[in-house]
């Protein structure tokens, strides 16, 4: 479908989408699929706006690196010598070719196709044979960076230069305590990454909605984390970030529900509506599941307008971690049965979210309505629709 800039979203469309949750109509079923609706997400959030890549413990030691597609930008994230971590731009300043891939570690970034040599920070150390190459300074062409933000052990990229700090868009986190579940003192020990045949707005929804608990995960979460038990809430803070509890404390991923990592006394604190399963959605892409002794993160990469990466990880206390690391039998069976819960009902999402993108793409496809238990996928198109196709309110 070729729409032009007065198409792309009718009058009818933007006035349904601008109305209350309970009244509004969900989001045009070609957003999901339409290139013209991908580029506008490009240009306006993801060329804009914080997106979570990966974990300090991805890039624990100097001159650990991996590459990460933001948007459509290929970007290298890395720690340097002085233990800082940089993202650059995955491209030559001589000619362009891609310097790496994959992830590794390395003292130097060596360009494959004539030797240009970049320092860890980006800074451009050999350019063979241009000595006679008129005024050419090295220091004109390190490579390209975008701002890098480590954040309660993630890593975030942000490729506007300009951007404010990350946690200054998250500050509010404290409103419903997500200090006292200490993320700073966790250590991933699982990481999956999916290839999803699907728009990511699909997932990040599917993520902040619990509409679906009982038809989806009927036999998984139901029964322990019921529909009817969750909440939301949605005017906890204007930041960009959704929110919503599952009301049952004290239940974390084992078999039987009860924690088998260690409780931080923190979280008795917790005002009684916060306590319980934490879901929290930066926006665009950056999920966390904050149970009391552990948490997943989700990082919800586009790969063009119908593909995307999903990065999932399960995080645990540090010490838990290095018990497990170190082979500790009690430990590595307890991650295991966490691993295994959560790929159960993350095996159930992803088939749902491909089963949605598919159905997305009839032609007979329309907008549709939200329920009340739907309310922060409302927000979070309200947020879409605003920050990337220019819907005002
Ligand atoms: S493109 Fe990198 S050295 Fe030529
Ligand atoms: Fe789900």
């Amino acid at each position: 479908m070729k729409a032009s800039s007065v198409e792309f979203m009718t009058l009818t469309e933007r006035s349904q989408l601008s109305k209350p949750h309970l009244e509004a109509t969900t989001l045009p079923p070609r957003s999901y699929w339409a290139p013209e609706f991908f580029e506008r997400e490009v240009e306006h959030i993801f060329a804009r706006e914080w997106i979570a890549v990966g974990r300090v413990d991805d890039v624990a030691e100097p001159g650990d690196y991996f590459t990460v597609t933001v948007g459509t930008e290929p970007v290298i994230v890395v720690r340097d010598g002085d233990g800082e971590v940089h993202a650059h731009i995955n491209t030559c300043r001589h000619r362009g070719c891609e310097l790496v891939r994959g992830s590794g570690r390395t003292t130097v970034f060596r360009c494959p196709y004539h030797g240009w040599m970049y320092a860890l920070d980006g800074k451009l150390r050999g350019a063979p044979a241009f000595k006679d190459t008129e005024n050419f300074g090295k220091g004109d062409y390190p490579l390209h960076s975008a701002q890098a933000e480590v954040w309660n052990g993630y890593v975030l990229v942000n490729l506007d230069a300009d951007a404010h700090p990350y946690r200054d868009q998250v500050s509010d986190c404290t409103l419903w305590g997500l200090d006292a579940y200490g993320l700073n003192e966790q250590t991933a020990v699982t990481r999956v990454e999916f290839e999803l045949q699907c728009n990511w707005k699909i997932f990040a929804e599917n993520f902040i909605e619990e509409y679906h608990t009982p038809w989806v995960h009927g036999t998984t979460l139901q029964p322990v984390a019921p529909m009817a038990n969750w909440k939301e809430f949605p005017d906890l803070s204007d930041q960009p970030w959704s929110f919503m509890v599952g009301q049952f404390p004290g239940i974390s991923m084992s078999d039987s529900g009860e924690p088998r990592f260690p409780l931080r006394p923190e979280l008795s604190d917790l005002a009684p509506e916060f306590s319980g399963m934490a879901i929290w959605l930066s926006h665009p892409s950056f999920g966390l599941v904050v149970n009391c002794d552990c948490s997943l993160y989700f990082f919800m990469l586009p790969d063009g307008p119908e593909r995307m990466k999903l990065v999932v990880g399960l995080c645990v206390p540090d010490a838990s971690a290095q018990a497990f690391h170190a082979g500790d039998p009690a430990t590595v069976n307890a991650v295991e049965e966490y691993a295994r819960n959560h790929r159960l009902v993350s095996e159930e999402d992803n088939a749902i979210v491909e089963a949605q993108a598919r159905g997305l793409k009839a032609q007979a496809a329309r907008p549709g309505r939200y329920c009340k238990y739907e309310g922060l996928a409302w927000k979070f198109d309200q947020w879409v629709a605003r920050t990337a196709y220019g819907l005002e309110g």
